[in-house]
């Protein structure tokens, strides 16, 4: 079986697989049916560009945000609107804004150590971009590949998570997982959970693009979360990327000293880093040397 084609919703066991494993970080009444296997988040990401993107529409993003994305969605046509972030996340007051004026069709927000700010948005921020969804019935897309790389505490829990506690949220909710930054990018495997309507769009598109996911490493993931290898895994994950990040910071310090401001991030993969202007002008060369 893991030889042949599949189905495009998934190979079942891994999508039973994938249902559990989102359910131990808190996703309630989550079935299996409500869950497809995509080839990697960003493939989540194309459907979504191709299911709900005309030409013209606009869509916010955080600003900044992650470059495949903005690419993703400009080649379908949507006109990005950026809105900003600081240390929590992106700034609710400012979305709710955006969100009357430009009327998007859907919110791409990175809510856990962003890419590449590296920003996590604090928890009350969460409830209130779920209100918002809500009040004005708004779609928001959670990119959520790398909530599982903490260094210390755990982040805030999912807008997923979260959508048990403010009704009507979980239907304007859109939640894209990987396995890239966890397990292994080549798989080339990941996740989408959306309202039934929207998920029956998406996986027709996928049905003319790949068809399905690689059975093979689909039937090799189920085995290996069914072994439940993957909490060991996470724990060397986070150790070794703690210790990375580390040493970046440690580095950007010791090079650039006052020239560079950032906030020591607390998981993912991503330090955002500001030049102050303090002495003068700092030149590539100084960067990529410490590289
Ligand atoms: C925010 C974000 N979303 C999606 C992806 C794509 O990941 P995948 O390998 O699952 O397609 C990445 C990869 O860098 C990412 O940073």
């Amino acid at each position: 079986g893991a030889m042949s084609y599949g189905a495009t919703e998934g190979y079942q066991p891994l999508r039973e697989q994938l249902t559990a494993f989102m359910a131990a970080k808190g996703v309630q009444g989550l079935s299996p049916e409500q869950l497809v296997v995509t080839t990697g988040s960003q493939q989540g990401l194309d459907l979504l560009g191709k299911t709900l993107v005309s030409p013209g529409d606009k869509v916010i993003v955080e600003g900044p945000t992650f470059l495949a994305t903005i690419q993703c969605f400009r080649l379908y046509g949507a006109e990005l609107v950026s809105a900003p972030i600081d240390g929590d996340g992106v700034q609710v007051d400012r979305l709710e804004q955006l969100i009357v004026e430009h009327k998007p069709k859907f919110v791409y927000l990175i809510p856990t150590f962003g890419n590449p700010s590296g920003a996590t948005l604090s928890l009350e921020r969460r409830k209130r971009v779920l209100e918002l969804a809500v009040k004005h019935q708004t779609l928001i897309v959670e990119d959520d590949p790398y909530g599982d790389l903490y260094f210390g505490e755990a982040p805030p829990p999912s807008l997923l998570a979260l959508s048990e506690q403010v009704p009507g949220s979980r239907d304007c909710l859109v939640h894209c997982g990987s396995l890239s930054k966890t397990l292994s990018a080549g798989f080339r495997l990941g996740w989408m959970i959306a309202p039934p309507e929207l998920l029956a769009k998406a996986v027709m598109c996928k049905q003319f693009s790949d068809a399905n996911s690689s059975t093979f490493a689909q039937a090799t993931v189920a085995q290996y979360l069914k072994a439940g290898r993957m909490a060991a895994n996470l724990q060397r994950a986070r150790a070794v990327y703690a210790e990375r990040a580390q040493a970046m910071c440690d580095g950007l310090r010791s090079a650039l000293g006052d020239a560079v401001e950032f906030v020591q991030p607390r998981g993912g993969l991503f330090v955002w880093a500001r030049l102050t202007g303090a002495r003068g002008q700092v030149q590539d060369s100084q960067v990529f040397a410490q590289r």
